[in-house]
C-alpha cells in the first residue's frame, strides 16, 4: 500500500506519494525528474547511484524510499550554487576527472563526503575511500588529481 513520505532534497521540502519499498534512485529519478543521480547495477556494487543523506553517502539503488523518510537528501543537482560550482565539480573538470560522465555524479558526490570528513586526504585514503565508485572509463588517475585540487580549492575558500 503506498504511504507519503516527507523528504528534504537539496534544501527543498518534498511530498512523495509511492510504494514504501521503491528504492530512493527511482523516485529521485521517475518522481521528482532529478536524473543526475545515475543506475547502474542497481544492486549496490557500483554506487554510480549515491547520493548524500544526512551528508553520508549512500547508494540510492538499494535504500528503500521508507528508509530515507524525514532524512536530507543532497543529489549532484543541489551542489552547484547559481552559475558557481562546487570545488569538487571545479577540480573535476579542471582535471578532466571524467570520460563518458556516467560515474561523475556519484563520484562527486562521494568525494564530498571524503573531503568532509578529511579535508587532506593522501593518495592511500582517496583509492581506499572511493574503491566502491566504479569508472568504466578508469580515470582513476585523474581522479586522485581532482580530489587533491578540490581539497587545494576548499582550503583556499576556507582561508578567504
Ligand atoms: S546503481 Fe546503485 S550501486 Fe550500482
Ligand atoms: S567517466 Fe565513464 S564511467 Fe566513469
Amino acid at each position: 500500500m503506498d504511504k507519503t513520505f516527507t523528504l528534504t532534497v537539496n534544501g527543498q521540502a518534498r511530498t512523495v506519494t509511492t510504494d514504501p519499498d521503491r528504492p530512493l534512485l527511482h523516485v529521485l529519478r521517475e518522481d521528482l525528474q532529478l536524473t543526475g543521480t545515475k543506475y547502474g547495477c542497481g544492486e549496490g556494487q557500483c554506487h554510480a547511484c549515491t547520493v548524500l543523506i544526512n551528508g553520508q553517502s549512500t547508494p540510492s539503488c538499494i535504500t528503500p524510499i521508507r528508509n530515507a523518510d524525514r532524512h536530507s537528501i543532497q543529489t549532484i543537482e543541489g551542489l552547484a550554487q547559481g552559475e558557481r560550482l562546487h570545488v569538487v565539480q571545479e577540480a573535476f573538470l579542471a582535471e578532466g576527472a571524467f570520460q563518458c560522465g556516467y560515474c561523475t555524479p556519484g563520484m562527486i558526490l562521494g568525494v564530498v563526503e571524503l573531503l568532509h570528513g578529511s579535508p587532506k586526504p593522501t593518495d592511500a585514503e582517496i583509492r581506499s575511500r572511493l574503491q566502491g565508485h566504479l569508472c568504466r572509463c578508469c580515470g582513476y588517475p585523474n581522479l586522485v588529481k581532482a580530489v587533491h585540487r578540490a581539497a587545494a580549492l576548499a582550503e583556499a575558500a576556507n582561508a578567504r
